[in-house]
């Protein structure tokens, strides 16, 4: 990989369409150069020319299913080799399953691979690197499903696991020059949608963003150093305050005997 101005190698996965494309291009104008990660590989090279003519940076492509065991794996060992690696954007995601009851089960658990298992096994991958390295970035594409389940249970669960795990490794690489970053974007203009079954014209355009906007922001975040990124939060206090309110209510749970409401 070329490293003129040291920027490394950015990892994002997701990379054939909307957020992730965003954040290709993006990372290349900032002068990374790229390993694009996704299933269509024909959307990933006509991305990879058109960024490697338009930044002059060095662009590889790698077609893989993260939900497959072996895809996934034969990714890491990649990832993992390559020492130029600086920052992983885990941005591939799958939407929709709504109601557990008629959930297809199949479709659920290859959700759970993708949100979950591919986004846990890849930072696994490169975190090693990068603090043997002290520098760099992961980044976790959540959403602002983590905090609300009135859309379903499964595809916030692992939302709320993608926050999780990133707060608990920001707090792991504390003291470290290695950053880490969740980013929950709200209703974003993507095919997201339409894969998850939904129409976004459904909803009201003020609270629609478009995917360049939601990345420019995050990427914004990241520089300051943000471990909890919500582009869309007008007032950031509140973040602080239900974080805060989350800590202290922490604070509360455990004891040697039950509360008294529980008296048999
Ligand atoms: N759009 C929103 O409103 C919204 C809101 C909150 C959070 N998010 C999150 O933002 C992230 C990006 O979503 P998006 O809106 O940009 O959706 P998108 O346009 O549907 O893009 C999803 C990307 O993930 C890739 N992907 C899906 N399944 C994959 C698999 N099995 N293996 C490898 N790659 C896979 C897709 O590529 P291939 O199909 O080529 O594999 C595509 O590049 C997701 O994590 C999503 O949960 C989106």
């Amino acid at each position: 990989m070329s490293g003129q101005d040291n920027k490394g190698t950015a990892v994002i996965t997701g990379a054939s369409a909307g957020i992730g494309a965003v954040y290709a291009d993006r990372l290349a104008g900032q002068g990374y150069d790229l390993v694009l990660v996704a299933r269509r590989a024909d959307r990933l090279e006509e991305l990879a020319e058109k960024l490697r003519y338009a930044y002059k940076r060095e662009v590889s492509v790698i077609a893989a299913d993260l939900a497959d065991d072996n895809d996934l794996r034969r990714v890491e060992q990649l990832i993992a080799a390559d020492d130029s690696v600086t920052l992983l954007v885990n941005n591939a995601g799958i939407g929709g399953q709504q109601v557990v009851a008629t959930a297809d089960a199949d479709e659920a658990e290859r959700m759970i691979k993708v949100n979950v298992i591919a986004l846990t096994r890849l930072t696994r991958a490169v975190l090693p690197g990068l603090l043997a390295r002290n520098r760099g970035a992961i980044v976790n594409i959540a959403s602002v499903l983590a905090y609300e389940t009135s859309f379903g249970g499964i595809y916030s669960g692992t939302k709320a696991y993608v926050v999780n795990f990133t707060e608990g490794l920001h707090r792991e690489v504390a003291g470290t020059n290695v950053k880490v970053q969740a980013v929950l974007p709200g209703a974003t203009r993507t095919d997201f949608w339409e894969l998850a079954g939904s129409d976004i014209d459904n909803l009201p355009k003020e609270i629609i963003m478009s995917a360049d906007d939601m990345v420019d922001a995050a990427l914004v975040g990241l520089a300051r150093g943000e471990a909890v990124t919500v582009p869309a939060l007008v007032d950031a206090s509140k973040l602080d305050t239900f974080l805060g309110a989350r800590q202290a209510f922490y604070g509360s749970l455990h004891a040697d005997k039950p509360a008294a409401r529980y008296a048999a």
